[in-house]
């Protein structure tokens, strides 16, 4: 199965899960509130990637109600809830495969969760080379994501990915935090760091984009 038609599968899978999804995702609160505790004072243009209901943005508009955030999501359930939200005017939704739409440029911040752990590394790489293009300089990038506790969890679950997907509904690969690091590093990020958060299995990415 190509990278498209697996996106087109998490569409599908999300669709869905609408019904439960922001009950299940209520004891992630903490992780999403991660995003928005560590923009830059100054931030004002935001691109969220896998925004979903949009969780993450209630923080982000407390701490700054005058953001102007952008956001990408290949789910129409998702964003149909989004757009029920008090702060749905301050946001341009865009639906759409975050692989296949243009980012625009010259953002503050690019912030994601719980959303880029289902990709191979050279996937990634792809992405995260966009996510560099489109952020002004001195832009950050924060990713609180899934990660693998282990190298064998990380080779297991690209084995599924690759060998076996048809026989999963939505399947998880995160990378290792070390493999995390180097491709954020490989595309060009600097001031790269990796924090805990209060899931084991999630952290918390930061990186610059230096000229
Ligand atoms: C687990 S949800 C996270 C939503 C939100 N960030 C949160 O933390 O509540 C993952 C989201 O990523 C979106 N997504 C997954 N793959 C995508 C892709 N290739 N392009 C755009 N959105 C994608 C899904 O539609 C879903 O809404």
């Amino acid at each position: 199965m190509n990278l498209y038609e697996r996106n087109q599968k998490q569409r599908t899978f999300f669709n869905e899960k609408i019904d439960s999804y922001d009950d299940v995702h209520s004891t992630y609160m903490e992780t999403k509130k991660t995003l928005g505790d560590n923009l830059d004072k100054n931030t004002k243009r935001i691109l969220d990637l896998g925004v979903g209901t949009g969780l993450e943005l209630i923080h982000v508009f407390e701490l700054y109600p005058n953001a102007e955030v952008t956001v990408i999501d290949i789910t129409e359930n998702m964003l149909k809830e989004l757009k029920k939200r008090i702060f749905a005017d301050h946001v341009t939704t865009i639906c759409g495969d975050f692989f296949e739409v243009e980012f625009g440029e010259n953002y503050d911040a690019v912030i994601s969760t719980s959303a880029l752990h289902h990709f191979k590394i050279e996937e990634k790489i792809k992405l995260y080379k966009k996510i560099y293009d489109c952020l002004k300089e001195n832009g950050q990038f924060i990713n609180c994501d899934k990660i693998a506790l282990t190298q064998e969890i990380e080779d297991g679950q690209l084995y599924e990915l690759e060998n076996n997907i048809e026989n999963h509904k939505h399947i998880d690969t995160p990378l290792t935090i070390k493999h995390e690091i180097e491709v954020l590093k490989k595309v060009g990020f600097q001031e790269i760091t990796s924090s805990e958060v209060d899931k084991k299995d999630y952290s918390l990415f930061k990186a610059r984009k230096k000229m």
